[in-house]
């Protein structure tokens, strides 16, 4: 046996598959976001602009996050020291937990070191604390969803992506007293679709289930007070436990999930993904608690970055490219080959100093490859026409490579 061998074999079958993942090392610019510099393996350094962040709202910059940051850091040093139930949960955490209850309107909040490790923790632990629990996941869930699914030992059902006939048949199929949870998301964040939350929520009342949404991609962007498609649309009162993540729109990082005190309560006490990891740093609690408290009252960020979405859509349509539009702040474009996405994705970076990673498989079904760019308030008309430009030489040049390589 050779272990060497079987991690080359591993590794050139993503080459040889062309969805091999290369990390573009960048240092973005504090007060003059989208812009950054990327260094290159050679150590040289080209200036780039970024347009696949999820840092939608450029809070990541932002003076009222920065500020809370510095004080944090300043008034009680670097880490936490511990785990939340051993010396690692500070004034800091407690806040942004009420923060985040307030946003979603829910008696309690828990944080984790991230929206993955809350997905995945949580629904890996719901079986624990409802014995015989059923999830029904849609089929396009986020890996931390379906890992968490996966490996918590109950059973599961996966409906067809946003397909609530499908959902419905599967809830008939199975016996009504047996505890139910159906998990989903508000923002699918690939192709930029939303979920049918009323309709879900209709099924789950009818079918005597919990419900559980991710709406990571929404928190901070949608809703007048951020809380998400939930509260945009007066639905949060009919979810169980919401799902959300302090490093998108928020700009810093962390998850959550808000649900009642005594949700909260038994996750927090069964999970392992909560226990046995020490807490986030203060500083970063603060700022994110500043963003999310920030964000509760700027509707105009918000708007704008509907704005900038709906203008950046407009106009690679106008370019005749094939967009996906579901009518959220995404903007995927199709390629459909992770060769070809790639090539675009080098030439970007290179030719025109515009940074936006190729999505490949497995993160996209093999066959839907595409670039997804983030637009966002800091991006600029100057970037906006930049962008359009590229793609536009690009594309035109690409059709003519991607030619010669399926001849
Ligand atoms: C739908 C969805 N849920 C959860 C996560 C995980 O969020 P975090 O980056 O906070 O771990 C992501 C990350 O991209 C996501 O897209």
């Amino acid at each position: 046996m050779s272990y060497e061998t079987d991690i080359d074999a591993a590794i050139q079958k993503l080459h040889d598959e062309g969805r091999y993942r290369t990390f573009i090392d960048i240092a973005r610019e504090r007060g003059n976001f989208p812009h950054a510099t990327w260094t290159r393996p050679d150590g040289t350094e080209r200036p780039v602009t970024v347009w696949c962040g999820n840092d939608y709202l450029g809070m990541g910059q932002h003076p009222v996050v920065l500020e809370a940051m510095h004080a944090a850091l300043d008034a009680v040093g670097a880490g936490s020291g511990g785990t939340r139930n051993i010396s690692g949960t500070t004034v800091y955490h407690k806040a942004l937990e009420s923060e985040l209850a307030d946003l979603h309107g829910k008696e309690a909040a828990l944080l984790f070191t991230s929206a993955y490790i809350a997905n995945d923790a949580t629904l890996s632990t719901l079986p624990k604390i409802l014995p015989g629990l059923i999830i029904y996941s849609d089929a396009l869930n986020h890996a931390s969803m379906i890992e968490g699914v996966r490996r918590n030992g109950g059973a599961k059902r996966v409906f067809r992506h946003n397909d609530v006939a499908h959902l419905r048949e599967l809830l008939e199929a199975d016996d009504p007293s047996v505890p139910k949870l159906i998990a989903f998301e508000s923002v699918y964040s690939m192709d930029g679709d939303f979920g049918p939350i009323a309709e879900i929520c209709d099924l789950a009342d009818e079918f005597n289930a919990l419900t559980y949404i991710d709406e990571v991609h929404a928190v901070g962007m949608y809703g007048p007070h951020g809380g998400g498609v939930t509260e945009r649309d007066g639905l949060a009162g009919r979810i169980d436990i919401i799902n959300g993540t302090l490093a998108k729109a928020y700009g810093v990082m962390g998850g959550y999930i808000a649900a009642s005190e005594k949700m909260c309560d038994a996750v927090r006490s069964y999970a392992p993904g909560f226990i046995f990891t020490t807490s986030l740093t203060p500083s970063t609690a603060a700022g994110a608690a500043a963003s999310v408290r920030h964000l509760k009252h700027d509707q105009a960020l918000r708007d704008a970055h509907q704005t900038q979405a709906r203008i950046l859509k407009t106009r690679l349509k106008g370019l005749g490219l094939p967009l996906i539009d579901h009518g959220s702040h995404i903007v995927p474009v199709h390629v459909g080959n992770p060769v070809h996405c790639k090539m675009m994705s080098d030439m970007l970076l290179e030719d025109h100093g515009i940074y936006v990673q190729p999505i490949n498989f497995p993160t996209v079904p093999r066959g839907t490859e595409r670039l997804r760019f983030t637009p966002s308030p800091v991006h600029g008309p100057r970037e906006m026409d930049a962008l359009v430009n590229a793609m536009d030489t690009l594309w035109a040049q690409c059709a003519l490579n991607r030619a010669d390589l399926s001849a």
